[in-house]
């Protein structure tokens, strides 16, 4: 039973998913910490892959960029796979000069200016939560494995390059951390469905300061995020 954008048979995958942005991370992940690995889609280049982290039953697939993209892949996988939860592992760059580079943040609410939730839905709130008690959960395994997290406000965006990039009213009003593009769209579709949503970033740029991360330095930031998302389940 295949979906438009998936070539899943229905039980093939977990009821928990990962999803990094990048497909090759999703890739990643699965080569180097889950067994038994089963790829399920590789339309598109979007690999998802089934297998078992410590026992337990948990698949990883790429969400692409932005709210389109997360926004069809959540959709499917919730709606037609029964997935229960998503957790997306991503980056983001800072938007107050508190935040350093790889720190790694529990995202609480996203802020959106994007069109995303009112024209799936009729949805008219411009901020949305992930599901509280994953989150809980996520901060308790932080907390056991001294992982430092940062917890706060998201602004997801549709748009990467803007001709205006001053964050103060975003920052000021929506009292938004840190900037990324997928969260609110994630956050819509599983309030849809009543599932589970959560997003872990981990800080890749500063729009504060005007840093940024080489890619391998991502790579290792992002193994930290990587092991807390598993050792959650
Ligand atoms: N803007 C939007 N999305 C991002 C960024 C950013 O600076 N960094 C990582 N994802």
């Amino acid at each position: 039973m295949a979906t438009a954008h998936i070539s899943a048979d229905k039980g093939d995958i977990a009821k928990t998913v990962l999803m990094p942005g990048d497909p090759l991370r999703a890739k990643f992940i699965a080569d180097n910490y889950l067994t038994d690995v089963v790829m399920f889609n590789k339309v598109r280049n979007m690999f998802g892959y089934t297998g078992y982290y410590n026992g337990k039953k948990v698949s990883v697939m790429g969400s692409g960029m932005g709210m389109p993209s997360m926004g069809i892949y959540s959709y499917e996988l919730f709606k037609e796979y029964d997935v229960d939860r998503i957790i997306r592992i991503g980056s983001c760059g800072a938007l107050i000069p508190e935040l350093k580079l790889f720190d790694l943040i529990l995202t609480t609410a996203s802020y959106s200016d994007s069109s995303y939730a009112y024209v799936q839905s009729g949805e008219e709130s411009n901020i949305l939560k992930p599901a509280l008690s994953l989150n809980n959960h996520i901060e308790k395994v932080a907390k056991n494995e001294e992982i430092k997290l940062t917890k706060g406000i998201i602004y997801s965006t549709d748009v990467f390059y803007k001709e205006n990039m001053t964050f103060d009213k975003i920052v000021n009003e929506y009292k938004c951390i840190g900037t990324e593009m997928e969260s609110f769209a994630l956050f819509h579709n599983a309030n849809l469905f009543n599932k589970e949503a959560a997003c872990l970033l981990t800080v890749s740029d500063s729009l504060v300061t005007k840093e940024f991360t080489t890619s391998e330095q991502r790579e290792k930031a992002f193994l930290e995020m990587i092991d807390l998302a598993l050792k959650t389940l």
